[in-house]
Parts: C-alpha cells; sequence; structure tokens
C-alpha cells in the first residue's frame, strides 16, 4: 500500500511573517509594487531595492512566476528567532471577467507555476497568500478550492515541499481550511494534526491558549509581545492509504 505525506499548514495572518524559505506575492504582469499582499511584500523587503530587481524580470503572463530575492524581508519566529525568507515567487493571477475567460486554469496555473520554481530553486517550503481574491476579484470560494486542489495535486507527484496557505482574512481562513478538508475526493485520509502556532491575542487569550496548548501536550508560546498578528495556525498531514486513488502509480 502506497503512502504518501503531504504537508500543508493553514495560518490566519500576514504573509511576510511567516517561517518559509519563499512566499508568493499575488503581483501584476509587470512587476510593479501595488496594494494589498503586494503592498505588504514590497514594504516588508525595501520598496525601491526590491522594484528595481523586479522591474527587468517583467512584463511575465497572467498564470506564469518569476522568482527574485527577498531584499530586506526578514521575519521573527514565535521564540523571537530571526528567519530569512530567501525569495519571493512573483505570481500573475487572473483579472476575474466572468470564468469564461479561462480563469480557473489561469489561476490553477499561478499556483502551479510558483511551485514548480520553489522546487526549481531547492527551497524546502513555500507560504501562498489568496492569489486574485482581492484587487483582481476572483470569487473568494473558488478561489480556495483551485488553490487546494492545485497544491495537493501538485505535492502528491513532487512531495518534499512544505506548503503554507497564509489567509489574510478569517473568511478566507475559512473557505481554505474546508477546501483542504473536502480534498477527500481521492479516497485518502487527512489527519488535521491539530498544532497551533502563531496568534493574534492578547495577554487573557494568550493565558487560555497556553493551557489548550498543553493540554494538548504542546510548548506554551513563547512570545511575550501582545499585538503580534497571526492568527490559528492547524498542520495537515495528509496520509494515501488508497490504492485506488488517481496518483497510485507515484
Ligand atoms: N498577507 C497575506 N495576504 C494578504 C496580505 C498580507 N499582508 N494583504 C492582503 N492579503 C490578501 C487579501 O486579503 C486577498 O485575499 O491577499 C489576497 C489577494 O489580494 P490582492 O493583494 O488584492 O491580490 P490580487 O487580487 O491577486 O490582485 C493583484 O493587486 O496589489 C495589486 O500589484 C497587485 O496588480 C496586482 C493586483
Amino acid at each position: 500500500m502506497k503512502q504518501i505525506t503531504v504537508n500543508i499548514k493553514l495560518v490566519q495572518g500576514d504573509i511576510t511573517e511567516q517561517n518559509v524559505d519563499c512566499i508568493v506575492n499575488a503581483a501584476n504582469k509587470e512587476l510593479r509594487g501595488g496594494k494589498g499582499v503586494c503592498g505588504a511584500i514590497y514594504k516588508a523587503a525595501g520598496r525601491d531595492e526590491l522594484q528595481a530587481e523586479t522591474t527587468p524580470l517583467g512584463p511575465i503572463s497572467t498564470g506564469s512566476a518569476v522568482m527574485s530575492s527577498a531584499q530586506n524581508l526578514t521575519t521573527y519566529g514565535l521564540v523571537g528567532d530571526k528567519h530569512g525568507i530567501k525569495g519571493i515567487v512573483h505570481a500573475v493571477g487572473p483579472i476575474y471577467q466572468d470564468g469564461l475567460h479561462g480563469e480557473v486554469e489561469l489561476l490553477a496555473s499561478a499556483y502551479r507555476n510558483s511551485l514548480i520554481l520553489a522546487r526549481q530553486y531547492g527551497y524546502k517550503s513555500i507560504a501562498f497568500p489568496c492569489i486574485s481574491t482581492g484587487v483582481y476579484g476572483f470569487p473568494a470560494a473558488l478561489a480556495a478550492k483551485i488553490a487546494v486542489t492545485t497544491v495537493v495535486e501538485y505535492l502528491l507527484q513532487n512531495p518534499g515541499l512544505t506548503v503554507v496557505f497564509v489567509a489574510f482574512e478569517s473568511d478566507d481562513f475559512i473557505l481554505l481550511e474546508t477546501a483542504l478538508h473536502n480534498t477527500k475526493q481521492y479516497g485518502q485520509l487527512f489527519v488535521d494534526t491539530g498544532k497551533l502556532s502563531a496568534f493574534n491575542i492578547d495577554c487573557e487569550q494568550k493565558q487560555s491558549l497556553d493551557k489548550m496548548l498543553d493540554d494538548a501536550g504542546l510548548q506554551p508560546l513563547q512570545n511575550q509581545q501582545t499585538d503580534f498578528r497571526g492568527v490559528f495556525s492547524a498542520e495537515f498531514k495528509k496520509v494515501i492509504t488508497d490504492i485506488s486513488d488517481p496518483f497510485s502509480e507515484i
């Protein structure tokens, strides 16, 4: 019986604060610094430095992606450990019109090409925002399904990469969580390990959270800050035990 473990993490928070090798920017074709997640990434990395690097890499087509360095982007772990993001994948999702202009496949391509790039660069972990669901107007529920399906299918064929879905909004967190739980269509078993990490909490919440972590046999949060961002994080492990699934030949 074939067993493949797919490592996917779901977090609510800011993508610039994730401890991963590379993060994905929801970019435009010209790779100009913009608003939304793009604005947050350019700001954190150093707007002028990153723009100077990305301008010559563009324009790129919708659905494709390019890698840049992370310039000055550094994030801090829960225990205050400094962690350098190594790269930024600039992926261009489609502007949603009516669903009849190849939007689904173009969004899937943006995710797939980002994963391919991360792998080519030898990165072990990648964090995605909800590409196209802001300024580009893609319906969020459909986008979450496409994101999850594309990532899961890629990881089943190319295991080894850890993928972090970063939902900025709680609605997107719920949609992604639902989509993750619904990926049972291949007859696989999805185990939510229930591990918790970053939170957006005040002191009182931290105490009750530490108790929850303690009850679950996990370490209490080390970060004493009271206003740091990020909310729940759940870790998913997908274990394939059904040999009749479409990827059983892998
Ligand atoms: N971390 C993670 N996600 C974020 C952050 C952040 N700091 N800020 C915003 N988001 C989320 C939004 O909530 C949304 O779900 O990113 C998602 C994508 O929204 P946009 O940033 O608007 O991206 P998109 O819809 O793909 O539009 C791309 O917007 O900023 C411009 O240059 C960009 O032209 C491009 C276009």
